[in-house]
């Protein structure tokens, strides 16, 4: 394959999306919209990849500057060819061609770039452009043609004439460019209702300066949908929801109501586990075999080790082992990590600890910045008093220890081995191993 680099197309002003945020920074199931595009490139493995930005966006440097990809800045939006125009300094001793893509367009795939471009070291033109056929064509650039087979031009929806409009074959917003981009693109005009310089008039300009261009025809027109406004932005997550779902089912995960879950595109579960409706699984989760997520469930960056049940729950950032009952109501939070056998029961809050094997916290208690040893039972309404205003401070409780109902650890503490704790009690001080301890005031009984 010949020598090729990648401009995404990343600074238009995204008007129709109505929003605040830069239009490729929406999340399409989980992952931005611009990385969609960037995902797809990056395995081509191209000589260099140049996003258009039209200004910094600090979330995007650290995951840009890792895959080696260069930032450019387009800071007037003066349309689709001028924002190509700022990457040619960058490139001016390079010869290579050009593979240019909307980063707005996130269902493209890798094997659909290496078909456009094998097609256009075919036929040598000096740009191919990827065109498909949709029902709707509203919105995008007209495919116009003579003699039925060779590509005149682009008319874009606001400059296309009514009979224009009809033509349902469309530019997809993707080029193959050989190194005449750079000579033409100066020539390049914008004399259209939107007053700016559209990298779809390359193909007119080529050819009044003598150049062939060519075009492919995609058969999965679904691949190159735009996202230029919320609907269309909704309609490609559904797409992108439907694939995956369809991938777990494929192997072997029960989806009970396929409409009624949300499964991010990085989610791994594994056969034989039930997802029942109202369950939505963010990025970053790993869920075992024969496990059990019920109700409204959320999780996001955690594992959930095999055979375990959730059930209503709210699991941000844990590790999770196997066999483990979670729910229903319960919230674990911030690097929590629970062994296999593990029991977290209604209204308990477990956050930033470590809870070992068989250990059970069943029922209204809070556990924070504490390690609970093997096999400890804690009552109901139990609470890790692990702030004092300024810090934090931690609890340890040694294993096969029993905490009675509505205890009090005053952190930092320690509490031994095989220790039975009173109910009711307030602990505030050390407790060694093997003893029992009652902290609470004595009961006394008068005479009325
Ligand atoms: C564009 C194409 C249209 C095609 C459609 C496919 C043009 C003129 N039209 O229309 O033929 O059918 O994509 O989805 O290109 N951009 C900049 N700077 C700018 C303007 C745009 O970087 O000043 C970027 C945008 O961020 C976007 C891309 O160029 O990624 C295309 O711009 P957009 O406004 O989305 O054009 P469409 O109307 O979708
Ligand atoms: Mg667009």
């Amino acid at each position: 394959m010949s020598n090729f680099s990648v401009i995404v197309l990343a600074a238009g002003s995204g008007t129709r999306m109505k929003s605040s945020s830069p239009k490729v920074m929406h999340k399409l199931s989980g992952k931005f919209l611009l990385m969609w595009t960037i995902d797809a490139v990056v395995s081509l493995n191209p000589d260099n990849i140049v996003v258009v930005l039209n200004r910094e966006i600090k979330e995007l440097r650290e995951y840009l500057f890792k895959k080696n990809i260069k930032i450019i800045y387009q800071k007037r939006q003066l349309g689709s060819a001028h924002a190509v125009m700022q990457s040619k300094n960058f490139f001016k001793n390079y010869k290579g061609n050009i593979l240019i893509l909307s980063g707005d367009v996130p269902l493209i795939q890798t094997s659909t770039l290496l078909s456009l471009i094998k097609n256009a070291e075919t036929t040598r033109a000096s740009v191919t452009v990827l065109a498909t056929r949709v029902e709707n064509p509203f919105g995008y650039g007209r495919i116009i043609k003579k003699n039925d087979s060779i590509l005149e031009k682009i008319v874009e929806e606001n400059d296309a004439t009514s009979a224009e409009k009809q033509i349902k074959e469309i530019n997809s917003g993707i080029y193959f460019f050989d190194n005449n981009l750079w000579k033409i693109l100066s020539k390049i005009k914008s004399n259209n209702v939107k007053r700016e310089y559209y990298i779809t008039d390359a193909v007119s300009v080529l050819r009044e300066n003598g150049m062939n261009v060519s075009f492919l025809m995609l058969k999965n027109s679904y691949e190159v949908k735009g996202i230029n406004n919320r609907t269309e932005l909704s309609q490609v997550e559904s797409i992108l929801q439907h694939k995956k779902i369809k991938e777990l089912l494929n192997n072997g995960v029960s989806i009970i109501d396929t409409s009624n879950v949300y499964i991010s595109y990085d989610a791994k579960i594994g056969c034989d586990t039930v997802i029942y409706p109202g369950v939505f699984i963010d990025t970053c989760v790993l869920i075992g075999k024969n496990c059990i997520v019920r109700g409204a469930t959320y999780i996001s960056n955690s594992q959930i080790g095999n055979s375990s049940s959730i059930l209503y729950s709210y699991i941000k950032d844990a590790t999770i082992g196997k066999n483990v009952v979670i729910g229903p109501f319960s919230h674990i939070r911030q690097n929590t990590i629970l062994k296999e056998n593990v029991k977290i029961g209604n209204f308990s809050e477990i956050k930033k600890s470590l809870i070992a094997k068989n250990s059970k916290v069943s029922h209204l208690s809070y556990i924070g910045d504490a390690k609970i040893g093997k096999d400890v039972n804690i009552g109901a309404g139990t609470i890790t008093c692990n702030y004092d205003g300024k810090k934090k401070h931690k609890t340890l409780i040694g294993a096969k220890s029993f905490v009675g109902s509505n205890v009090n650890f005053i952190a930092p503490i320690k509490i031994g081995q095989d220790v039975l704790i009173a109910a009711g009690s307030t602990i505030t001080h050390n407790v060694p191993s093997h003893k029992i301890v009652i902290a609470r005031a004595k009961q006394e009984i008068k005479n009325k």
